[in-house]
Parts: structure tokens; C-alpha cells; sequence
């Protein structure tokens, strides 16, 4: 079943209390599991938060997570270092009501990645980062959804303490739970989902080296970022490895923006899914029994509307 819903709100306040660890794969991908288990010992935190030495002399990284789009998802935090900044490095998928935030006299630089159109390389933005913070400057770098999460935040904060760079991360929602809340997928409904895994469809060098087999077994759901390109791809190595290909999937795209749209159908048709509905714009995909749950309830919905309505 295809169903293009136009756009889709949440009705209500979304409180994530996610404890996410990362963890870590042979690949080259990274896959993060809403699984526990605690740091070892507490990272050192300066007054500011910050990692490293930070005085009012001194400048400053901030790492902020801006969400999946909408700016209403900000953190208080994230608006508030906005609203602070002398310098702003900004990726794509910042909108300007996002960008209307910042001091109108804060220095703002454009480093967004498109396939195969780099405005900027990452050392380029790297160095850009420590130029602005060493000449005492208080610099946000504003990135997607969160900063850690398939984000280059962790190469950025490394480049940047290793010169003594004082950072500081802000986390941000993320698009896997900030589109599912959007549209309504409870990503670990306990009828249909024991954990959910992210993982990237598009690796450093091309296709992901996933463990398709242990995707497809895992009673998890999957959530699918930068995977719209390879979804054929995607849909192809999980049913070759068990996944039963009525397994319902919902595409995501533009996920709490004003444009956000949702399709859905099953895992044997993602492909073509994407390709018939002209998918484009930053898509998540999210894989496994929750989307038919959410389906089925929103179905109830509608009917009840109907009737109302008769
Ligand atoms: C380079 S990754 C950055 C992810 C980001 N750091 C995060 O935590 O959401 C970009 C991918 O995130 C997903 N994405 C980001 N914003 C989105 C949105 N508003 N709707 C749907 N997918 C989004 C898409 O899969 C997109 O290709």
C-alpha cells in the first residue's frame, strides 16, 4: 500500500529520554542501538561545559545539534548559544528559520556537503573552526538533527581538542526520532519491537559493508539514514537475508518541515517506492512491524473521523 499523507504534526509534547551508547562495529559504519551501558568514568567539564580550558579570554567551539528541521525542536540550549554567537558555521539541512536566530551581526559561514558537492572540505572546516576560536571568538557550529549521530561532530571534536580547542557538545534531535515522532511511529513499541538500530545507507567509499543477515533477524527496527539512493539496494540484501518481504517500511522525507511527507508499503516495493513518489529531499526509512502498528492506528483514526463526520 502506498500512502502519500500530506503532512503529518504531532499532536502533542515528544520527551526523548534516550540513552544512547555507540556502538562500535568492525565496518565502517556505525550503528547505534538504544541499548545502555554507562560511561566509565565522567568526562572533565569545565564551567562552561565545555571539554577542555575555556575562559572569557579564550574562545570557544560549540557542537549544536539544531534537529531535524523544525525550529521549534531547538534545544533552549541550542537557541541560546545561537543567540549568543560572534560565529556561526552552518551545514545544508540548517533552515533560515533556524539561521534567523543568530545575531545579525554574527559572522555566518556555509560549509554544506551534497553528494558529490562539497562546499568545503572537512579539514577546511575543521581549521575554519579553530581559527574563530582562538582569536576569542564564541563559534557554533550548527549541524543536523545531533551532532554524534552520523554527523562528523566526533572528527570535529577530536580535530579541535587536539590543538586545546575548548568544545562543547549540544545535543539535538535526531532525525530518526524527531521524523517518527512527526508522523507517529513509536520506534520500540513493545507489540512489535525489542530495540531500534540506525544505521547509514551510504558509507565513506559507497555501499555500506552492513551485516545484512543480522539486520534482517534482529526484531528491531531499522531506521535508515542518507539510504533513499541505495533503497533498491537496501530492500534486496535484507529480504536475500530472511527479512520477510511484506515487512512494512515507511519513508520519511523532509521529516518536521513544512514540505514532510510519508510513504509507505513493504520492504519487497522500497525500492520502487522511492522512485515513484520521487523521493528527494533528506529521507529517513524506517523498517519493521511498528510502521504497520502506527499505520493500523492512524487507519482507526480516520475511520472515526469519518464516521463523525457522516
Ligand atoms: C549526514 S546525515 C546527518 C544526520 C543528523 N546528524 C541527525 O542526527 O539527524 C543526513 C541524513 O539525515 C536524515 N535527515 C536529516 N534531516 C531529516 C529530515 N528532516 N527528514 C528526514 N530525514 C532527515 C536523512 O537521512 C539525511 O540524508
Amino acid at each position: 500500500m502506498v500512502r502519500a499523507l500530506g503532512t503529518l504534526k504531532p499532536d502533542g509534547g515528544f520527551v526523548a529520554l534516550l540513552e544512547m551508547v555507540v556502538a562500535r562495529t568492525s565496518s565502517v559504519i556505525g550503528a547505534l542501538r538504544l541499548a545502555w551501558s554507562g560511561p566509565k568514568a565522567a568526562p572533565k567539564v569545565g564551567k562552561a561545559g565545555a571539554l577542555g580550558r575555556h575562559t572569557p579570554e579564550t574562545g570557544i567551539v560549540h557542537l549544536v545539534g539544531a534537529g531535524p528541521g523544525d525550529p521549534e525542536l531547538l534545544t533552549v540550549r541550542a537557541l541560546r548559544l545561537l543567540q549568543q554567537a560572534d560565529v556561526v558555521v552552518y551545514d545544508r539541512l540548517i533552515g533560515p528559520e533556524i539561521l534567523a536566530h543568530a545575531r545579525t551581526d554574527a559572522a555566518r559561514f556555509y560549509v554544506g556537503k551534497e553528494r558529490g558537492n562539497h562546499s568545503r572540505t572537512q579539514a577546511e572546516i575543521n581549521a575554519l573552526l579553530a581559527h574563530h576560536a582562538r582569536a576569542g571568538r564564541c563559534v557554533v557550529r550548527l549541524k543536523g538533527g545531533d551532532p554524534f549521530v552520523f554527523g562528523r561532530g566526533g572528527e570535529e571534536l577530536d580535530y579541535l581538542r587536539a590543538r586545546g580547542v575548548a568544545v562543547e557538545v549540544v545535543p539535538g534531535i535526531t532525525a530518526a526520532t524527531g521524523c517518527a515522532a512527526a508522523v507517529g511511529i513509536p520506534l520500540t513499541h513493545r507489540d512489535y519491537a525489542l530495540g531500534v538500530t540506525f544505521v547509514t545507507g551510504h558509507a565513506k567509499d559507497g555501499a555500506p559493508d552492513l551485516d545484512w543477515a543480522a539486520l534482517a533477524k534482529s526484531r528491531q527496527t531499522l531506521v535508515i539514514y542518507m539510504g533513499v539512493a541505495s533503497a533498491g539496494m537496501i530492500a534486496g540484501e535484507l529480504t536475500a537475508h530472511g527479512m520477510a518481504p511484506t515487512t512494512p517500511v515507511a519513508v520519511i522525507e523532509n521529516g518536521t518541515r513544512p514540505q514532510q511527507r510519508l510513504v509507505t508499503g513493504s520492504i519487497a516495493r522500497l525500492g520502487d517506492l522511492v522512485t515513484d513518489e520521487g523521493i528527494a529531499g533528506p529521507a529517513v526509512i524506517v523498517i519493521g512491524d511498528v510502521v504497520k502498528g502506527a499505520q493500523s492506528a492512524f487507519d482507526r483514526a480516520e475511520q472515526l473521523d469519518a464516521a463523525e463526520a457522516a
